[in-house]
């Protein structure tokens, strides 16, 4: 039985906290939790008079006796509380995104390596995502073949301005770092890397549509990958029937993924060989299609506890022995910042942006989105 601390229990935190306590996570219990807000550890305290109640987190690691620790603050402080835990030996799992900048989250990655012995995941929840699992396992096995395309559009992050105006540090540059990228897309981003890698370069427009916030609501990306293919990334968090798309496109196969569907399309013949032995001007091949979908009870189950704790689930697992790894190290957080930050860096310098991303240049541009920011709302 694994005992943990949820740091942060405001929105995410308390269903992670809440989850824990119910015990609806096999072989983990809930120990302790921590916020800086007394009325929400008062709160907590007259639910579940059982578990111990922290406002220093540092205090809350060291005197709980916790083997396990979810973090669930604001993004600017993940890799701080997460490098504590790491430091005094304990495993911490920590909420997407890892950090804000590619250059504290290489830092961070750094400390973890020192670490080896514990286990720092990452809450990339809709890895668990059946159909996205499916997918891993096909682009893994090389399913597809050469890349050739990729097309992701997320515009289905609808966010109103009472939403925005709900939190203190959401959709700002001081509170978390960005707006619709590095909040939400976040999740997909890690989903795009994880199938395809990092593109080689990227070029981007960012703008804020509709909302009374100093960060974007709508983005547009248009990417290149090692192999020569290219790939169009678009979200938006103000179209009220949005779309959630992913394609990627082989010279085997395709996969397309909608929100609770997917279809993986096998060529019978790949395009290479359809464009090497055709003599007219079209050509196609036969196709096997296989169908895969998100699941009506996965669904609902999701809608009820939140697909999160899934991963909490798996990180449990990987500490009681029962399974190998979580559903997201830590150190793969990376990889969804730098691509968000090339994103900024291209949409602020208006132009190509190359990777690996340039930190101290991103560190810069941010810094000075940060300082005008403040002059605007002081
Ligand atoms: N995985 C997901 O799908 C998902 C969904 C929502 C939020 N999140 C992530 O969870 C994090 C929190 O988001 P939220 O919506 O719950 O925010 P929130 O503002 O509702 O909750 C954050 C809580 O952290 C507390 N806090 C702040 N600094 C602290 C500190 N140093 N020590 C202890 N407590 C501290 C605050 O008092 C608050 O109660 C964010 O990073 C967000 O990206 C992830």
């Amino acid at each position: 039985m694994i005992d943990f601390l949820v740091i942060g229990i405001g929105r995410m935190g308390g269903i992670h906290a809440r989850n824990l306590a119910a015990s609806r996570v096999r072989g983990a219990r809930l120990k302790a939790v921590c916020d800086t807000d007394e009325e929400k550890l008062e709160a907590f305290r007259k639910k579940h008079p059982g578990v111990e109640t922290y406002k220093d987190y540092r205090e809350a690691v060291l005197r709980s006796g916790a083997e396990a620790v979810i973090v669930a603050t604001p993004h600017y402080s993940h890799t701080e509380i997460s490098e504590y835990c790491l430091v005094n030996g304990v495993n911490v799992l920590s909420e997407k995104p890892q950090t804000v900048t590619v250059g504290e989250a290489r830092r961070m990655n750094a400390v973890a390596a020192e670490h080896p012995d514990l286990l720092y995941g990452i809450m990339y929840n809709q890895r668990t995502n059946r159909m996205y699992a499916y997918a891993k396992k096909l682009m893994d096995e090389g399913a597809l073949g050469e890349l050739r395309r990729v097309t992701l559009v997320v515009t289905d992050w609808y966010r109103s301005q009472f939403y925005y105006d709900m939190g203190g540090w959401r959709a700002s540059w001081n509170g978390e770092g960005g707006g619709l990228l590095i909040n939400q897309c976040v999740h997909q981003l890690d989903i795009l890397q994880w199938f395809v890698g990092l593109p080689v370069s990227l070029t981007a427009v960012v703008k804020t549509v509709n909302r009374n916030i100093s960060v974007e609501n709508d983005v547009a990306v248009i990417m290149e990958y090692p192999s020569g293919a290219t790939g169009e990334f678009v979200a938006s968090g103000h179209e009220p029937r949005g779309t959630n798309r992913l394609e990627i496109a082989g010279d085997k196969g395709k996969i397309v993924i909608d929100k609770h569907k997917m279809v993986y399309i096998a060529y019978e013949r790949s395009e290479r060989e359809i464009n090497a032995s055709v003599t007219a001007g079209y050509g196609s091949t036969r196709v096997k299609k296989t169908y895969a979908t998100y699941g009506v009870f996965r669904k609902l189950a999701d809608a009820i506890y939140g697909q999160q704790m899934r991963v909490v689930q798996r990180f449990a697992d990987v500490l009681n022995g029962k399974a190998k790894a979580p559903t997201a190290y830590g150190a793969e957080g990376a990889r969804a910042l730098e691509f968000i930050n090339a994103v900024y860096l291209s949409a602020y310098t208006g132009r190509k942006v190359r990777f690996p991303v340039d930190a101290d240049e991103y560190d810069e541009l941010l810094a000075k989105l940060k300082e005008e920011e403040s002059i605007k709302c002081p």
